[in-house]
């Protein structure tokens, strides 16, 4: 598959996914939400791929926001459908997807951009990193989760006044309100966030694509995450992995998970 806007980098079981389009600082036009929807089921189906690392092109951006000259003059109606199709495709998606998704923030993180962060399993970011949901400055609110994973991510207070004041926060603030996990220098932060998908990798694929289930239902609507987790929990002892694992314990040996 060739995409225009973004990148597709496979390799020891890595994707690194980078939204590619600098002179824009990598906002996100509808075209490469296709490519990122895309380019995720291709990483998610690639055999042996068990990290997903999104990041932006350039030294300057993560994701600037949604491409402001695509929705100026949209109607309700459109408005309404192009969260709703932003969610369905890239917000939602990211956040279901059973491969782990780390987003490496570098730079620019505002609007979309952010909420695509926010939609990952997890953030790292560099110092030069800005992140922030500007949408009341622009007379509409974020629609792709925005108003829903910030306050599950720092809090409701937190998250009122960022969206509120339409601010921007630095990697620092960042790591101290728990949206990031890390921080490292602009230089570093591919080489660390590769690091950290290394320790995943070395886990049980299917345990962890479990864990992402049982997290993920604490956080949706009418479903109960302590019974996912039980009968996320059951379905493990069913699978090659839970043998690999508990086995190669016992045998004091490294475990070589199968991936099923
Ligand atoms: N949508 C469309 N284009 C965008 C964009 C966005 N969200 N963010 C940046 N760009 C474009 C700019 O229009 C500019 O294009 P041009 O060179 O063709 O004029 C280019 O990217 C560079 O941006 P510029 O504003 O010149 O860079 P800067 O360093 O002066 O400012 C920002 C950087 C991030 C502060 C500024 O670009 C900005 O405020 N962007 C919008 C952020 C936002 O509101 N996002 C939420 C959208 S819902």
């Amino acid at each position: 598959m060739t995409y225009e806007n973004i990148r597709l980098d496979k390799n020891e079981g890595i994707a690194i996914i980078t939204i590619d389009r600098p002179s824009k600082l990598n906002a996100l036009n509808s075209a490469t939400i296709k490519e990122l929807h895309k380019a995720l089921k291709e990483a998610d189906a690639a055999k042996g791929i068990k990290v997903i690392i999104l990041t932006g092109s350039g030294e300057k951006a993560f994701v600037a926001g949604a491409d402001i000259s695509e929705f100026a003059d949209f109607s309700v109606a459109q408005g309404e459908q192009l969260a709703a199709e932003g969610q369905a495709k890239l917000f939602d998606f990211v956040a279901h997807l059973s491969t782990p998704v780390i987003a490496a923030v570098n730079g620019f993180a505002l609007g979309g951009g952010l909420e695509l962060a926010m939609a990952a399993h997890f953030r790292i970011a560099s110092e030069n990193a800005k992140m922030g949901l500007p949408e009341v400055s622009l007379g509409v609110i974020p629609g792709y989760g925005g108003t829903q994973r910030l306050p599950q991510l720092v809090g409701k207070g937190r998250a009122m006044e960022m969206i509120m004041t339409a601010g921007m926060i630095d990697a620092h603030q960042a790591l101290q309100y728990g949206l990031v996990n890390h921080v490292t220098s602009l230089e570093e932060l591919m080489e660390f966030t590769q690091k950290i998908a290394q320790k995943i990798i070395r886990n049980s694929s299917v345990a962890i694509a479990a864990a992402i289930t049982a997290i993920n239902a604490g956080y949706e609507d009418g479903e109960n995450g302590f019974e996912e987790e039980i009968t996320q929990f059951g379905k493990c002892f069913g699978t090659a992995d839970f043998h690999e694992g508990t086995q190669a314990f016992l045998e004091k040996r490294k475990a070589n998970f199968p991936g099923k």
